[in-house]
This record gives C-alpha cells, sequence and structure tokens, in this order.
C-alpha cells in the first residue's frame, strides 16, 4: 500500500477518508477515542500544508435526505475543541467544496448521499473528483464495500493509506501473523453465531481461548453443565464440543470458568450469587464468571506473550456483574507481553475500568476488527493494495 508520506501534500487538496463514527447521545459524543485517533493524521495534512477535506459516515441512516439526527455537528463540535480551531461543517458538498490550503473542512455525513451503500460508480467518481489525494485512513469502515470507502479508493487520482489505518493494520498482524506465545485470545459477547468465524479462526492460532458472555454458556453447555435459565444457543453446542475438542487435538486449551455469578433477573439492580459452574439453578441466569475463575483466567493472560481482546466476560455495565470483565481488563493491561483490544463493547469496558494507557494498542475498529482477524480481506485494503 502506498502511504501517505509517499505523497507530496503541499498545497494539494487532500481528501481524508476517516471513520468518526461516534456514539453521541443528546446530541453530544459519548466517547471521542475514533475521534482522537484522527487528529494526527489531519494535523499532518495540514502541517503539510494541504486544503484538508475530512469525510466520514455516521450511525445508519436513510440515504437520499438530510437527517439532523444523523448529523456530524456534534463531531465537528468536538473536532473543533480537540484541535483548538473552529471546523466548519459543509452541508452539501458532492459538487464541490470551498477550501483552501491550511484550511479544514468536515464534509457531512456521506451516508446521506443516495448510491453510498450500494457502492455506485457515479457516486465514489463524483467523491474523487472533489480532490488530487485520497488518504484513507477509515480502518473501522474497511470491510465495507460502498462508495466512500472501496468506490472512492479506485476511482481517486491518488489514494494512501493513512497513519491510523497503518497502525491497526501493524498491531493486528503483529498479534496474529508470529506472536509471541504464549497467545492468549479473550472473545466475549452474547452469541457464539455472531463470533464463530472468529473462534474458529483463532482456535488454530492461540494457545488459550477464553470464552466469556452468553458465548460461554454454550461452551459449558457443550462440556456437559447445567446452565439453568442462561442465555445460550442450543444449535450451535455440537460446534462448541467440536471447537473444544480441535483446541485439546492442538495442545491448547478453551478454560471454563469453575464459577459464576448468578440472577433471578437481567436487571441492573439484580442481586448476584455465587454458584460451582453446574450448580446454576433453572431459574438463574449467569451473568459473570465467579471470582475464582476471574483469579484462574487473569493469571493466564498474565503470563501471556499476546493477548488479543475482544468482548466482555459478563454484564459489566450492571454494577454486581462487572467484577469479572474489571479483573481480566487490569490483568490485560498488568500483561508484560504485546496487548491488543478492539470493538464497541470492549472499547466501553477499557474506558470503565481506566485501563487504556496500559493497553499496547487499542483498535477503534468493530466489524472490521473481526473480520481481520478472521482472515478475511477487507475490500477497502484490497483496493488500496491493488
Ligand atoms: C462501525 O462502527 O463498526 C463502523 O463505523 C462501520 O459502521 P457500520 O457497521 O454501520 O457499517
Ligand atoms: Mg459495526
Amino acid at each position: 500500500m502506498k502511504t501517505i508520506d509517499q505523497v507530496d501534500l503541499a498545497g494539494k487538496r487532500v481528501l481524508i477518508r476517516a471513520d468518526l463514527n461516534a456514539p453521541i447521545r443528546n446530541g453530544q459524543v459519548t466517547s471521542a477515542a475514533r475521534i482522537k485517533s484522527a487528529l494526527p493524521t489531519i494535523r499532518q495534512a495540514l502541517d503539510a500544508g494541504a486544503a484538508v477535506m475530512v469525510m466520514s459516515h455516521l450511525g445508519r441512516p436513510e440515504e437520499g435526505g438530510f437527517d439532523e439526527a444523523f448529523s456530524l455537528a456534534p463531531v465537528a463540535g468536538k473536532l473543533g475543541e480537540l484541535l483548538g480551531r473552529s471546523v466548519k461543517l459543509v452541508r452539501d458538498w458532492i459538487d464541490g467544496v470551498e477550501v483552501e490550503a491550511g484550511q479544514l473542512v468536515l464534509l457531512e455525513n456521506v451516508r446521506f448521499l443516495e448510491g453510498e451503500k450500494a457502492n455506485d460508480s457515479h457516486l465514489a467518481r463524483k467523491m474523487a473528483a472533489l480532490a488530487d489525494v485520497l488518504v484513507f485512513d477509515a480502518f473501522a469502515a474497511a470491510h465495507r464495500a460502498q462508495a466512500s470507502t472501496e468506490g472512492l479508493i479506485r476511482h481517486a487520482a491518488v489514494a494512501c493509506a493513512g497513519p491510523l489505518l497503518m497502525r491497526e493494520v501493524a498491531s493486528l498482524q503483529k498479534a496474529l501473523a508470529s506472536p509471541e506465545r504464549p497467545m492468549v485470545a479473550i472473545v466475549g459477547g452474547a452469541k457464539v453465531s455472531s463470533k464463530l468465524t472468529v473462534l474458529e479462526a483463532l482456535i488454530d492460532k492461540v494457545d488459550q481461548l477464553i470464552v466469556g458472555g452468553g458465548i460461554a454458556n454454550t461452551f459449558l453447555v457443550a462440556a456437559g453443565y447445567d446452565v439453568g435459565g442462561s442465555l445460550y444457543e442450543k444449535d450451535l453446542v455440537d460446534t462448541a464440543r467440536d471447537l473444544i475438542r480441535r483446541a485439546e487435538h492442538k495442545g491448547a486449551a478453551i478454560p471454563l470458568p469453575v464459577d459464576v455469578l448468578t440472577a433471578e433477573r437481567f436487571h441492573e439492580d439484580a442481586h448476584a450469587t455465587i454458584r460451582d459452574t453446574g450448580r446454576v439453578h433453572k431459574e438463574e441466569m449467569i451473568l459473570d464468571i465467579g471470582p475464582e475463575s476471574a483469579r484462574t483466567l487473569a493469571a493466564i493472560v498474565r503470563g501471556a506473550g499476546t493477548v488479543l481482546w475482544n468482548g466482555p466476560l459478563g454484564v459489566f455495565e450492571f454494577e454486581a456483574f462487572h467484577s469479572g470483565t474489571e479483573t481480566i481488563a487490569q490483568a490485560v493491561a498488568d500483561c508484560e507481553g504485546f496487548t491488543l483490544a478492539g470493538g464497541g463493547d470492549t472499547i466501553a469496558a477499557i474506558e470503565k475500568f481506566h485501563v487504556a494507557d496500559r493497553i499496547d494498542y487499542i483498535s477503534t475498529a468493530g466489524g472490521a476488527f473481526l473480520e481481520y482477524v478472521e482472515g478475511k480481506e477487507l475490500p477497502a485494503i484490497r483496493a488500496l493494495s491493488d
């Protein structure tokens, strides 16, 4: 891939496709992680003397018109605050943008345009025509073949990979290509089905695969435990059993919790009861791992040469069920090996437990992170490589 350092930006019209798809509540950005990650690239282009346009999507609005609820206005405000300069948000930009060298403008949500999702080539060409140079830096959207990603890259006069995208790919490569051993992956979340291909890809790479959340429940059932009224996927029990066998066959392991925290209702005020695994009552649900399991799994994580973390271990948003995820988050932070984390829930947990500065790399991506781990080729990266 061509990188930003191989392109002369001075006096050029530079379009940066970033992923500023930040969570917004009541018109306020609630996590600025993605915006902060985009700053070095924006500063680099401005310092080089470029006329800078930043493009992003936000949420999943209906195409074909403006919708205040999906406006990038809160992002423009946050970006301005972080850069210490005002950032103009341009509502109608597809037919041309006025911007001078040294100036910065943010283009309104690219998903308002008809044809974005379908990767319409006419639309992609018009986007490409706005600039002399495209800096594609939206790793978190690299798994989407849309007009402002794959299409735009293919039609740009000059396209290069941005520094954030390069860092994301290098970190994933470091964790996956020839990891320091032991390699430990932590995969949490509600469903085996949504992470099945990730689990399958990882089982061949890791020494220990720690599963959490609803995913762990399906594995517990596969291992012969009664999970009471817990959420699990019946259809995937055989698949989970097969993964356990595959791990054993290659000398790896999927360590399951020996104790769990349960509740009789899924509620933020629910009271936690510690149970040995397999002793869960039929009206109870497992909402976190127990203290003994947290200690054991944390020791595995701390001793790792490489840790790849996606997904929480329990319902960490509820006060009584945060401790499993917190203990593991602390263990990732304490680990002296290379640690990499990604995904929206994971980032929320990292922020909640204040461990961000002790994790080697935190990806801005969710879906793209998982697809990369699965070994899939991401359309935008493919286009950049071509
Ligand atoms: C994300 O948040 O995962 C990326 O910004 C991509 O957004 P999308 O899932 O709506 O395409
Ligand atoms: Mg997504």
